[in-house]
C-alpha cells in the first residue's frame, strides 16, 4: 500500500514524480502528495482524492515548480487517519524544512508522538507517518548530518517502512531506508531515482540496487552511498532489470480489467509452451528446485495466499490432494501467521501472490523458511521481495497488471498449479498415467477454447445488463468450483459492491436458502463431472424458493431453459480443468455489471492492488 518516489539529478524532478507516481497508482489512490524544493525552499503540494486532482493543485504554478530538479512523492492508501489533504504524504517537521514520505505502518507511533510532543513538536495530522518526521528532525538537529539522523531514528522505529527523506539544509540529497517494504533506486546519468517498484522507474533507467532491510542509501546526482544499520560502508549490488518500460496502454479497451480478461489466451499459451513437450514425456518444470526424491516423501504441502491468490490456491489443493495423495492445507497468510502451524523440513511451503509484496504472505513464507520447509513462490513478479525468499520459484508472467481487480493474474496462477500438480504426480507415480496425458492433451486445447469464451462476451453483457440492480448475488457451485463460486462473487463485490457470496450448493440449504426470494439471483456453476447431478439437485431447491436462476455450464441439455431464466454456456472440458474456463463468465459478468452502474472498474473504492501491511 502506498507507493513513494523520489528523484536527484538534472532534470525537471516534477514530471518524473508525477509520472512515478502515476505507475504507481495500483498501489492506492486516496491521496497524493509532493516536495520539490525551489529556490533552496522545500515547497510540497497535496491532494485529497485521486492523482489527476494533485496534478490540478500543480497545474497554476508548474513553471515555478519545473525548476527544481529534486523531490520526493508519494500515493497513499490510508491507514492511519482519514484520506484527507493534511493526512496525505509528504509530512514535515515543524520548521518545515524536512519532509518524509512513508510507505508501511508505524507500530509504535503512539509511544513516539508523547515522546515528542512532551519535547514541543506538534503534530499537524492524524498519521503515523508524521511522527518519523520530528523524530529524524530532532536527531538531525543534535547530529547535522541526514544520513545518521535517519540512521539512528530508524533504530526507535518499530513496524515496517519504506522511506524518503530530503532536507532544505542538505542540497540535492536523498536519504532513504527500510524494513519490511520494498524500496529500490534506480541508477542514471548524473541522477538517482528511488521508487516502491519498478514501474516507477523504468522509463528512465533498467540499472537498479533494491535495498534489503536496515540498509540506508544517500543520493546526490553525482553519489551513492550505501550504509547499513551500523554504518558500515556497503558494496552496490546493482542488477540490470530484464523489464521493458511499461506500456499503460488500454490497447482500445475501455478499461484495463477488460483488457487484461482478453489476454488470458495469450497467458495460457505462454506459460503451457515448453512445459508439455509430447504427452507421454513428464511435464518439464525446472523451476521446481526440490530434488526429486525429497519431493516423493514430502509429508504435506502448505498453501498460503491472500485474496484472489487463495482462491487459486483452494484449486492448487484439489488437484495435488487428488493426483499427488498428499495432504494440503490452504490457509489466508493472515491467519497462518498468528497460530502454531505444524509446519517442519518435511512441508513444502508455497506461497502465491501477484505481486510477490503482500505483507501477511510474506511473514508466513519467512516464519515458514524459519521452520526449514522448502519455499515455492507463484508469483507474477520474479523481482519482488516474495522471489527473494524463494527457494523454488514459478513466474506465472501474466504481465503487469494494472486493474485492481485480478483476472489474469489469477488465470495464470491456476496454469501454474495444474502444471506443479501434473509435475508431482508424475515423479510420484501417484495417479493414472492416463489421466495426465488427458489432462496435458486438454491442457493445450484451452487457449482455443478460452478465445471461444471471450467471442461470445455479448451473452454475458446481456445478463449483466438484466441482473445489475440486484442488491444480493449468490454463486453456487460443488467440488473443485468451489472457488470458482468464490472467485466470481469476490470479482462483483470488489468492483461494483454488490453483497455477493459464494457458498457450496449443499451448504445452500443449512442457511442460506433463507434469504432466497424472487430478488435474489443465484448463479450456478454446473460442470459436467461427478457432482453435476447434485449441483442440479441444488438449483432445484433454490428455484423451488423462487430464486431467480442463472446456469454457467459446459452442458447442452435442453432441459436446462426450465430451471434457468439464463444460461451463459461455456466449451466442454475435463472437469478438473473447468475452473480455467468457468471463471471467464464470472469476471466479464462482474466487469459489466460494474461498468453499466458507472463504477470505477479499475480502481474501486477503498482497495489496492498490492497490500504491503498487515
Ligand atoms: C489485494 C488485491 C487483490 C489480491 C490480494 C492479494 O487485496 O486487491 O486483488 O488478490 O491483495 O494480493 P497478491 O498480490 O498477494 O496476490
Amino acid at each position: 500500500m502506498c507507493g513513494i518516489v523520489g528523484y536527484t539529478g538534472n532534470k525537471s524532478a516534477i514530471d518524473i514524480l508525477l509520472n512515478g507516481l502515476t505507475k504507481l497508482e495500483y498501489r492506492g489512490y486516496d491521496s497524493s502528495g509532493v516536495a520539490v524544493e525551489i529556490n533552496g525552499q522545500v515547497e510540497m503540494y497535496k491532494a485529497e482524492g485521486k492523482l489527476q486532482n494533485l496534478k490540478d493543485v500543480i497545474e497554476p504554478v508548474k513553471t515555478e515548480v519545473v525548476r527544481s530538479t529534486i523531490g520526493i512523492g508519494h500515493i497513499r492508501w490510508a491507514t492511519h487517519g482519514a484520506p484527507t489533504t493534511i493526512n496525505a504524504h509528504p509530512h514535515s517537521c515543524n520548521c518545515g524544512r524536512l519532509v518524509i514520505v512513508h510507505n508501511g505502518i508505524i507500530e509504535n507511533f503512539k509511544e513516539l508522538k508523547e515522546e515528542l510532543e512532551a519535547q514541543g513538536c506538534v503534530f499537524k495530522s492524524q498519521t503515523d507517518t508524521e511522527t518519523v518526521a520530528h523524530l529524524i528532525a530532532r536527531e538531525f538537529s543534535k547530529v547535522k548530518n541526514l544520513t545518521e539522523a535517519v540512521r539512528i531514528a530508524a533504530r526507535r522505529i518499530e513496524g515496517a517502512y519504506a522511506l524518503c527523506v530530503i532536507h532544505q539544509d542538505v542540497k540535492d540529497t536523498i536519504v532513504a531506508t527500510k524494513r519490511n517494504a520494498p524500496l529500490l533506486v534506480g541508477i542514471g546519468e548524473n541522477e538517482y531515482y528511488v521508487a516502491s517498484d519498478v514501474p516507477a522507474i523504468i522509463d528512465y533507467t533498467k540499472k537498479t540496487v533494491y535495498l534489503d532491510d536496515n540498509q540506508i542509501v544517500t543520493l546526490t546526482p553525482n553519489s551513492i552511498k550505501l550504509i547499513n544499520e551500523y554504518s558500515v560502508e556497503l558494496p552496490l549490488k546493482i542488477e540490470t532489470l530484464p523489464w521493458e518500460p511499461v506500456s499503460l496502454s488500454k490497447m482500445g479497451y475501455k478499461h484495463y480489467m477488460l483488457k487484461e480478461i482478453h489476454e488470458q489466451p495469450g497467458i495460457i499459451r505462454n506459460l503451457l509452451s515448453g512445459k508439455i513437450v509430447g504427452l507421454d514425456n513428464p511435464l518439464n518444470l525446472s523451476e521446481v528446485k526440490i530434488d526429486k526424491e525429497t519431493l516423493k516423501h514430502l509429508n504435506r504441502v502448505q498453501i498460503v495466499a491472500c485474496g484472489t491468490s487463495l482462491h487459486a490456491a483452494m484449486i492448487g489443493k484439489y488437484i495435488l490432494e487428488d493426483f499427488c495423495g498428499i495432504a494440503v492445507d490452504v490457509e489466508p497468510s493472515s491467519e497462518y501467521i498468528y497460530r502454531k502451524t505444524v509446519t517442519d523440513e518435511n512441508t513444502l511451503v508455497i506461497g502465491v501472490s501477484q505481486s510477490g509484496e503482500t505483507a501477511d504472505t510474506i511473514t508466513a513464507i519467512k516464519q515458514s523458511k524459519k521452520k526449514g520447509s522448502h519455499i515455492l513462490i507463484v508469483t507474477n513478479r520474479p523481482d519482488s521481495t516474495m522471489a527473494r525468499e524463494a527457494d523454488s520459484l514459478i513466474s506465472v508472467c501474466a504481465g503487469i497488471e494494472v486493474s485492481v481487480a485480478a483476472t489474469k493474474s489469477y488465470m495464470a496462477q491456476l496454469i501454474s498449479f495444474y502444471m506443479l500438480a501434473i509435475y508431482m504426480a508424475e515423479i510420484k507415480n501417484s495417479t493414472d498415467k492416463d489421466l495426465l496425458i488427458k489432462l496435458k492433451k486438454e491442457l493445450i486445447k484451452l487457449p482455443e477454447k478460452t478465445e471461444e469464451i471471450l467471442s461470445q462476451e455479448n451473452t454475458v453483457k446481456l445478463c449483466a445488463r438484466k441482473y445489475a440492480n440486484a442488491k444480493n448475488f449468490v454463486y453456487i457451485a460443488r467440488g473443485i468450483n468451489n472457488a470458482t463460486a468464490l472467485e466470481g462473487a469476490l470479482k462483483l463485490k470488489e468492483i461494483s459492491y454488490i453483497n455477493a457470496t459464494g457458498y457450496p450448493a449443499g451448504e445452500l440449504k443449512h442457511g442460506p436458502i433463507a434469504m432466497l426470494d424472487e430478488t435474489l439471483p443465484v448463479l450456478s456453476i454446473m460442470m459436467k463431472g461427478k457432482v453435476y447431478d447434485k449441483i442440479l439437485s441444488n438449483s432445484e431447491e433454490a428455484k423451488a424458493r423462487n430464486a431467480r436462476m442463472i446456469a454457467l455450464t459446459n452442458s447442452t441439455d435442453e432441459k436446462l431453459k426450465d430451471l434457468f431464466d439464463d444460461i451463459i454456456r461455456v466449451p466442454d472440458t475435463d472437469e478438473y480443468l473447468s475452473p480455467i474456463l468457468a471463471i471467464i463468465p464470472l469476471q466479464l459478468l462482474a466487469y459489466y455489471i460494474a461498468e453499466f452502474l458507472g463504477k470505477d472498474v479499475d480502481q474501486p473504492r477503498n482497495l489496492a492492488k498490492s497490500v504491503t501491511v498487515e
